[in-house]
């Protein structure tokens, strides 16, 4: 037998990065809110921290869930410009993206800096989605497995028995906003290299949703979330527009993997 939990929920994230504004969120948060009715996986959008006070508002009675894009390792203090765990959770934030590539390449984020940030999320309830994934030099150069789980293992180190309680996001880095996708067999073959290293680490490594991210869209959905190791996906350009969303949540709805 699998060690997955047989219903587990599929996942799907909305990582808005950095765009959006006052009406256009008003007009797609409704909009997602209105078609998700009826749907049987998770869903989130992570958004920028301005926006979070406006979508929880718009996501009221709801089971769209809401997330942010980063967060402070650092509980409270002087660190001007950061945003604490705890704030998010005043705003109802239920998820926080750590790790993005982006900020590992325009930030300088290293894998211990992103094992702290996940343990910030944790100690404040919120669930980090922890990013790891390969440049296109590491993968040509095969080191896909090697760097993926020195990510994660930072992580696995640093949070102890609460890594059960994360959510983790492989994201290959070439296929970040590029349009190439990882083929669903990639996809798989690293997902379950993941999804081995959290079974060593956690008895509940079970209960861990593992993402798929990278030009995942409506057309190509239900083929990636079929995988037995994609538990969800995250979700960058297509969660911009409502209809590609929804889309997108309802092949994660009907998903057997
Ligand atoms: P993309 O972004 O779907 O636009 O490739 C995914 C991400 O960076 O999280």
């Amino acid at each position: 037998m699998q060690d997955r939990t047989q219903d587990k929920k599929k996942l799907i994230a909305g990582n808005w990065k950095m765009n959006g504004g006052i009406e256009a969120n008003d007009a797609l948060v409704r909009a997602i809110v209105t078609g998700l009715r009826g749907a049987s996986c998770l869903a989130a959008v992570c958004v920028p921290a301005p926006y979070l006070a406006q979508v929880q508002v718009l996501r009221q009675g709801s089971t769209l869930e809401l997330g942010a894009q980063d967060v402070s390792a650092h509980a409270q203090g002087a660190y001007t410009g950061e945003v604490s765990a705890r704030m998010l959770k005043d705003f109802g934030a239920r998820y926080a993206i750590v790790g993005h590539s982006e900020r590992r390449q325009y930030h300088g984020e290293g894998d211990a800096l992103v094992a702290d940030k996940a343990k910030a999320a944790l100690a404040a309830g919120i669930t980090p989605i922890v990013c790891v994934g390969e440049t296109l030099t590491e993968r040509e150069a095969g080191r896909t497995e090697e760097v993926v789980k020195r990510q994660l293992a930072a992580v696995i180190h640093t949070n102890g028995h609460c890594i059960s309680e994360i959510a983790v996001a492989y994201e290959p880095v070439w296929a970040i906003g590029s349009g190439k996708t990882a083929t669903p067999e990639m996809a798989q073959q690293v997902h379950a290299v993941l999804r081995a290293q959290l079974k060593a680490a956690t008895a509940h490594s079970a209960r861990v949703n593992i993402l798929y991210g990278g030009s995942m869209n409506a057309g190509n959905a239900a083929t990636l979330l079929a995988q037995p190791d994609i538990d969800g996906g995250l979700i960058g350009g297509a969660s911009l527009n409502a209809a590609d969303f929804l889309q997108i949540i309802v092949a994660a709805s009907h998903a057997v993997a």
